[in-house]
């Protein structure tokens, strides 16, 4: 088997095409998700992935959600820290909770995923971090104060472990995905998915496997010089 993968969030929407991308390319993968037990179900019956279920936002249940996948399959020498939720309000709306769901499972989530296995890969001398942001944490977005805050810290972590982890053979990147076609982006109200679609020079939204096929190169082993990277892929939306 190859080297163990966790992926947050790893049964729908993006995370579930790097979860499907990275056991093809011959990794022992896990995914992880919050709530949805009738996908993952679905997900595991579809693609033989192991699916675990604890929430993102808890620290001491994504340490033992941790040390559940590392019993199954070994230590976890990759981390793709996907799992996200949006609140979106204008500022005027957005209440407390709203700000706060989305910093403890965006934010706080990521710090929860990668601490846990951050000790091991130093002893190991081996890891590969990716965490996924967006477009709107390096852009800012209308009705999004509080997921742009998150996806913005995401690129602050990466910068930081990069430079924490290089001598430990870990690397750490961030992917910021654009508009991706995803339950998350259908959620828009159609009118507002229009005009985002017109302000994407490509034309179209992108697909998860193109956000995939990011993560399968960046935690390669012939990746290791690349840390502390943000890869924008959003057809031409914006140039972070
Ligand atoms: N720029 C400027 N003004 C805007 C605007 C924008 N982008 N969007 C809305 N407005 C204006 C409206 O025209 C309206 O003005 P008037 O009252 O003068 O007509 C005012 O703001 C209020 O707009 P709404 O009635 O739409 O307010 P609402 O409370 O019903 O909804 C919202 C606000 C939920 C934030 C809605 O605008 C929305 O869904 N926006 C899209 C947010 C978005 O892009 N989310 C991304 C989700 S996908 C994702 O996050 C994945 C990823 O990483 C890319």
């Amino acid at each position: 088997m190859g080297r163990v993968a966790l992926v947050t969030g790893g049964s729908r929407g993006i995370g579930a095409a790097i979860s499907k991308a990275l056991k093809e390319a011959g990794y022992s993968v896990a995914a992880s998700y919050a709530g949805n037990d009738e996908a993952a179900a679905k997900f595991t019956e579809e693609t033989g992935i192991k699916t675990y279920k604890w929430n993102v936002g808890d620290y001491a249940a994504s340490k033992e959600g941790i040390a559940r996948v590392e019993a199954d399959l070994g230590p976890i020498e990759i981390v793709v820290a996907n799992a996200g939720i949006t609140r979106d309000a204008p500022f005027h709306k957005m209440t407390p909770e709203q700000w706060q769901e989305v910093i403890d499972t965006n934010l706080t989530g990521v710090f929860n995923t990668i601490h846990p296995v951050w000790p091991g890969m130093r002893e190991r001398k081996f890891g590969r971090v990716v965490v996924i942001s967006s477009v709107n944490g390096q852009k800012g977005q209308f009705g999004q104060v509080n997921y742009a805050a998150t996806k913005a810290g995401d690129i602050g972590i990466v910068r930081s472990l990069a430079q924490e982890g290089a001598r430990a053979g870990i690397t750490a990147n961030a992917i910021c995905p654009g508009y991706i076609a995803t339950e998350m982006v259908m959620a828009v109200s159609e009118k507002v998915r229009e005009s985002i679609i017109a302000q994407i020079p490509a034309g179209r939204l992108g697909e998860p496997e193109e956000i995939a096929r990011c993560v399968t190169f960046l935690v390669s082993d012939d990746a290791g010089f690349i840390n502390g990277s943000t890869i924008s892929a959003n057809g031409a939306q914006f140039f972070g």
